[in-house]
Order: structure tokens, then sequence, then C-alpha cells
């Protein structure tokens, strides 16, 4: 008897019960179960009806990803699959929670479907960078038609009851009690005589529609930068157009086996789970966390309006304070005209943008924080202003309250040396914008308690971010890494290449943004006034960041002057060339003794990713970092790294850390031998071997 998935009776209607949490995935047990039961239900007389449900907080949400490092153990997905289906006896899948992958395949192998108004259901296997090997491909085609099907594949979004039975992916929409409405369901296909209607009956025929669609989703993928699993996805479906149903499952077997192998999808699967481990501090037990129902913001400007937004959505409320009145209205305004943005998209509803508003408080009276259990100082940049708040905060909030600064750069200890509670005190560094952006670094001092971090940790949970763990260094993990990635790219502008190639270089390695396009949109003063602050602390190098510094210096601060590396039409972001930029930088480099040449897409992209990887493996040897998979973590959800290529250590182990170190050596011996210098880490694990994406501090 499996002690997963077991079966019970209601009546003439057998009730086969998944059992497996926490997701109910379907691993090895599961499949073994289900094979057991179906076949018990088979073989009862008495059973004239199946309904196939799951306990806990979700239908099965997909196959065990922990599972796809090995061949998968008997039985398999498409030979049980193929037995449900193949039941002389109408099968209903009830669905609750998230139905994803494996999941809704498994319910596509059942003959009809209902589900639960909260349920959704999708196909994430686009995020771990494989093609959907449980028949999917061959089914969903068959089931929602064509169109849907591929782009449900493609784009790996879930669609929420209503759209699922509108696209024909569900039957109907349980009201009251799932079980009790799909058993009800059930009876009533006895009683009408509707018999098994089987996904592996109905042919598809190729129209000329079905061809321009395809061919146009084939233009798509082969844009898609260094991706292969796209292409791969409409491979399989083609596969269920052109031919019969067995043979395309065949098909479809070899296709999703042979996605798994690509770099691509083992990448993915690592970030999938290299997510979930940042919550894992040595030494912190996450139940430890304070709780933190509600929260308090300092400064309502650009990061302080993003924070208060994503403890609204999260339904947390929160009280946004300001210098003044005026300060504080604008700030209110602000956030209320981005959720009317938000609504005109169609992203919110106006009940939605009220529900929202109402739990967004805004004051300019310390006392309103005193008992918020966190609160996030959002002022300007400036060490002296930021300790003057915290000891504000220190008098006014109450004992066990987190103490929270979002500084970029400045020193969390120092900040937290105003307060007579250092170990409440904790960096919370978002990225903006903040109620977009999923990472959030969590800066711990030698004081920070661990239940303030295991707080964080949930925190970020709660607001739906990722956070990751960094130690109070310059930088935290993120920024300093960017430091000589942005150091070599604008260097490069000085030897010879242009914005719009060194950003074009790292956009077709697969960034989401060129750093000069970054810099021109986040507003090029930024970094500018940092450097400025950090003046002793930076190379002697007057080519070191020069190209930002002149246009500062010209007032070219990008988008919001209309013009820095690029130059902008109004209330447009399109990138245009700035040839007075190229000839100023030209100039430059004539008077620094630089001598221009031309630089190759392949030169830009090594010099770029080499610095990003050394500095990380140098943030790993310093113990900033807690793990190789926190930076990867970190540079994929805050820095647009493509997540396809894993985040920069991965990587890193992709090219070969051999390799790696050749490059910096050989910039080392042309460009600059100062700064060239490979980390420890790096080439103590180039000689044994070792990956560097296995590293850990733990
Ligand atoms: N396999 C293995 N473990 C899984 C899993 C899966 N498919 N999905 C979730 N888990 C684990 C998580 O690692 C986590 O473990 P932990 O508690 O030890 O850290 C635990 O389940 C709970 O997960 P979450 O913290 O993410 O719980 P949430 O409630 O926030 O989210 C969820 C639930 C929406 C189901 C989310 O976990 C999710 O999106 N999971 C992935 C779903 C997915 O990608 N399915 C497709 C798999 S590929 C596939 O099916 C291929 C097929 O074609 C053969
Ligand atoms: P901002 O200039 O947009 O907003 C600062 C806000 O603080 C203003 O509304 C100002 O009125 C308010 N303020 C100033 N003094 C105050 C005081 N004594 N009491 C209450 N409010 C006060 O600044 P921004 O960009 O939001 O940055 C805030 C912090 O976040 C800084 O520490 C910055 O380094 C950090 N940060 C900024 C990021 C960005 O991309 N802008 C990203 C991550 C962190």
């Amino acid at each position: 008897m499996s002690e997963v998935v077991r079966l019970e009776r209601s009546g003439r209607i057998g009730l086969v019960i998944i059992d497996n949490p926490p997701v109910n995935a379907i691993s090895r047990p599961v499949r073994q179960g289900l094979l057991e039961c179906f076949r018990k239900a088979a073989a009862d007389r008495s059973i004239e009806a199946v309904v196939l449900l799951c306990d806990g907080r979700t239908f099965i949400a997909g196959a065990d990803i922990a599972e796809f490092d090995a061949p998968m153990a008997q039985p398999t997905c498409h030979p049980l699959f193929a037995e449900m289906e193949a039941l002389d006896k109408p099968t209903v899948a009830a669905l609750h929670g998230t139905a994803l992958g494996g999941g809704f395949e498994t319910a596509l192998a059942c003959h009809y479907r209902v589900a639960n108004p909260g349920a959704r259901v999708g196909f994430p296997e686009i995020n771990l960078g494989i093609v959907p090997g449980a028949g999917g491909t061959q089914r969903l085609p068959r089931v929602a038609g064509v169109q849907n099907a591929l782009q449900m594949f493609l784009s790996g979004r879930p669609v929420d009851a209503e759209q699922a039975l509108a696209m024909g992916l569900i039957d109907a929409i349980a009201d009251g009690d799932l079980r009790a409405f799909a058993v009800a369901y059930a009876n009533r296909l006895v009683d009408e005589g509707r018999g098994p209607r089987r996904a592996c009956d109905v042919a598809i025929e190729r129209t000329p529609e079905i061809d321009a669609f395809l061919q146009e989703q084939r233009r798509r993928a082969s844009r898609m930068r260094g991706r292969v699993v796209p292409g791969m996805d409409i491979d399989a479906v083609e596969a269920a157009i052109d031919l019969p149903f067995g043979k395309g499952i065949e098909r479809e077997q070899e296709i999703s086996d042979a996605s798994l192998e690509t770099t691509e999808s083992r990448a993915m699967r690592r970030l999938f789970f290299a997510e979930k481990a940042t919550g894992r501090i040595p030494g912190v037990d996450p139940a430890s966390a304070r709780p933190l129902a509600s929260g308090g913001i300092i400064g309502g400007g650009t990061m302080g309006r993003g924070i208060a937004m994503s403890f609204a959505n999260a339904g947390i409320p929160v009280t946004l304070l300001d210098v003044d009145r005026a300060a504080v209205g604008k700030s209110i305004d602000a956030i209320r005209g981005e959720y009317q943005r938000s609504v005109k998209k169609g992203r919110i509803t106006e009940d939605g943008l009220e529900a929202c508003m109402r739990l967004i408080k805004g004051s300019d009276d310390y006392a309103d924080l005193a008992e918020a259990d966190v609160v996030i100082e959002a002022v300007f940049e400036n060490m002296a202003l930021k300790k003057k708040i915290f000891a504000k905060l220190d008098k006014t909030c109450k004992p066990g309250a987190i103490l929270a600064s979002n500084t970029s750069t400045l020193d969390v200890a120092e900040i937290a040396s105003a307060t007579k509670r250092p170990a409440d005190v904790v960096g919370l560094h978002f990225f903006s914008p903040a109620h977009i952006m999923r990472l959030l670094e969590i800066v711990r001092t030698d004081a920070t308690a661990g239940d303030v971090l295991a707080a964080s940790m949930q925190l970020a949970k709660t607001l739906r971010k990722v956070g990751v763990l960094s130690g109070n260094a310059y930088g935290f993990i993120g920024n300093r890494m960017m430091d000589p990635y942005g150091r070599e790219a604008e260097r490069m502008l000085l030897e010879g290449a242009t914005p719009r190639q060194v950003d074009d270089a790292l956009e077709s390695f697969g960034m989401a943004m060129g750093i000069l396009a970054v810099y021109d949109m986040a507003g090029v003063d930024v970094g500018y006034k940092v450097r400025e602050e950090r003046k002793d602390l930076l190379p002697d190098d007057p080519s070191f960041y020069r190209s930002s510094s002149m246009l500062v210096e010209r007032g070219w601060l990008g988008q919001k002057t209309g013009v820095g590396f690029y130059r902008y039409e109004a209330g447009s972001r399109e990138r245009h060339d700035n040839p007075e930029a190229l000839e100023m930088f030209a100039a430059e480099a004539k008077r620094l003794g630089i001598k221009r040449r031309d630089l190759t897409q392949d030169e830009i992209e090594q010099r770029c990713l080499c610095a990003l990887i050394n500095e990380g493996a140098k943030v790993l040897e310093e113990g900033v970092a807690l793990r190789a998979s926190d930076v990867d973590v970190v540079y994929t959800s805050g820095y647009g790294f493509p997540r396809h290529r894993g985040g920069p250590m991965f990587y890193a182990d992709t090219v070969g850390l051999k390799e790696i170190c050749a490059r910096i050596d050989g910039f080392a011996k042309t460009l600059d031998p100062q700064y060239w210098q490979v980390s420890a880490l790096l080439r103590e694990l180039a000689a044994s071997g070792k990956p560097l994406a296995d590293c850990a501090n733990e």
C-alpha cells in the first residue's frame, strides 16, 4: 500500500488522493502509488468513475525537480499516464493551488478537469530550461489548441481558473468544497453516460494560421540570445501536429531528455534550488524569526515609495514618514500615480489600488513609528543624517523592533552605533524599482541578532522577493562586483569602443541591459557621487570611470537630462548615439595617452565578464557572500544577468576556470598588470579542478 497515494470511496466514485507534502511533487513513490490506485479502481467493478485530487496546500506542483539529475525511475510518467488515460471509466482531476508542469500533465491524462476558483495552472518548465516531458507537449495542443499551448510553454506563465476555463483547459470551476464538487461532477458524468474523453484521440489539423504562428514563434525564439530550449518546445509541438499520438510521445521524450542535458537547463535548475538555499544561514533558526506584521519607512523618495508599495502589495500596513506634511503628501500622491499606471495596464483593479492605498499611511511624526515591527530608513545617502535618524528611532521604537537601513554604500555597523541596540540593526538593501525588483540584500553586522536575520529572510519571502545575506563590506555583494565590471566598460570607451558597441556586446551575451544604458537610466551622477565620497580609496588611475565623470561635469546625467552615454527624445527611452560624447572620449584618450583601436565584441564581453567573475571570487574569498550560489542569485535576480547562463560563478565554470585565469593573466600582460590580479580562490580552484559554483563559506 502506497504511503503517499490512497484510494477512497464516495458511493460509486473512486477517489485517488495524493498526500506528498510540501507540494505533492510527482516523485517516484507518487507515480508508483498512482499506478497501484488506478489499477485497483480499474479492477473494481463497483467504481464507475474516478476523481483524482490532492491533500495539502496544492494539487501536484510538478515533477520533483530534485530527480532530474538522474534518469527517471520506474514507473515513468509516459506509460503511467497512458494507462490512466486508457481507463474505461471517466476520470476527473480536481485542481486546487498550483497545478504546474508535471502536475497539469497528470491532469491532462485525466478525461475531465475541474478547479477551485483560486487554482492556477501552467507550464513553468521553460524557467527551468526543460521541455515538458510527461505528455504535455502532445496533450495540451490537442486540448487547448496549438497557439494557446505553445504560448503557455514559451511564457511559462500560469493562468488562473477563469482563463483556464475560457481556454478549455478545465471544464468547470467549483463552487464550495472542491472534493464534493468533483464527486458530484463525476456522478453527473456517469448519470449522463458521458464516458472517457481522451486527449490522445484528438487529431490536430495543420492550417495556414498555425503555420504562420509557428514561423513567427521560431523567429522570436531565434532572437532569444543564446537560448536553445524555446526552439525545442516548438519542435515538440510540431511533433504533436505532424505525428500520431504515440510517435509524438516518443519524440517528446527525446526532446525533453535532450533539454535536460543543456547548460541552460543545468543553470536554471541550479538557480531554482539556489534561491531556496539563500534562506539557510548557519547558526540561524528560521523558526526564531521575530514576527513582522507592520512596517515603517523613513524617506518617501524613489526607494521609500517602492518599499512602501512592496509592503502594501503583500498586505502589510506601513507608515511612510518624510520631513514634513508637504513631502509626505508628494510621496503618497506619487504612489497613487504609480498604482494608477498599473490599473491602466490592467495589472491591478481599482479596488486593488484602494486596498493598497489604505495600507499606506503618511506621517511626519516619529511617534507614529512607535509600534512598528520593522522600520526601514531610506533617506539621502549621508552618514551623519542616517545616524541622527537611528538615534531618534532608538528613542521612539518599541523594544524588539527591527531597525533597518536601505543604504547602498555606507557602513551599517557605524549606523547601528548611533543606537543602544545594535543587535536589532540590519541592512535591507532593496533595488530600484523596489516594488518590482526581486532582490533584497540582507546586510549583517557583527552585532546583528540571529532572529533579526531570520525575520529579514522571512520578510523577503513575504514581499515575494529573494533575500540574500551579505557581509557588511563596501558595496555588499552586488554593487561591489559591479565596480570592476563598470570600470572595464568605461575604460573601453577611452580605448575606442562606442557605448552602443559595449552595450550590444553585453546584451548579446544576454544581460537584460548594457551597463552604460543602465547608468543612463539610473542617473550617471549616482555612481559619480559615491566615487566622490570615497575618493581616497579609489585606484590612482586618471582613466578610472573617466567617461562618467566627464558626462557629469557637462551636466549630461542620462535619461533624466535627455543626454548621457546616449541621447534621448523627450518622453522616450530609445537610445540614440551621442556623437559629441564620442568626440569627448576620443579627445580625453589622447590627453591621457591611451591608444585608440577597434575592439571586438568578444574582447568587450570577456573583459566585462572576467572582471565580474574575478570580483565575485574575491567576495567569496573574503566571506562577504556565504556561497557562490548566493552570488549567482544576486546577479540573476537583481542585475539582469541571464538566468540561462546561471549567474557569473556558474558561468565561469562553463567556460572553465583555467581559461578564465588565462584570460585575466592575458589582460594583465596587455592592459594593466596592477589592476588585473587573479583572485587567490579562482587560481586555487583552477589548479585543483574544483568548480567555483560549489564554493561555500558554511
Ligand atoms: N520539485 C521539488 N521540490 C519542490 C518543487 C518541485 N517541483 N516545487 C516546490 N518544491 C519544494 C521547494 O524546494 C520547497 O522546499 P523547502 O521547503 O525545502 O525549501 C518547498 O517545496 C515549498 O516550496 P515554496 O517555498 O516555493 O512554496 P510556495 O508555496 O511559495 O510555492 C510553488 C509553491 C508555486 C509550487 C513553487 O514551489 C513552485 O513554483 N515550484 C516549482 C513548480 C515547477 O516548476 N513545476 C514544474 C516542474 S518541472 C516538470 O514538472 C517537468 C515535467 O514536464 C516532467
Ligand atoms: P531620494 O532622494 O529619492 O529620497 C530621499 C527621501 O528622503 C526624500 O523624500 C527626502 O525628503 C527624505 N528625507 C531626507 N531627509 C529626511 C529626514 N531627515 N527625515 C525623513 N525623510 C527625509 O533617495 P533614494 O534614491 O530613494 O535613496 C534613498 C536611500 O536608498 C539612499 O540611502 C540610497 O543610497 C539608497 N538606495 C538607492 C537606490 C536607488 O536606485 N535610488 C537603490 C538602493 C538603495
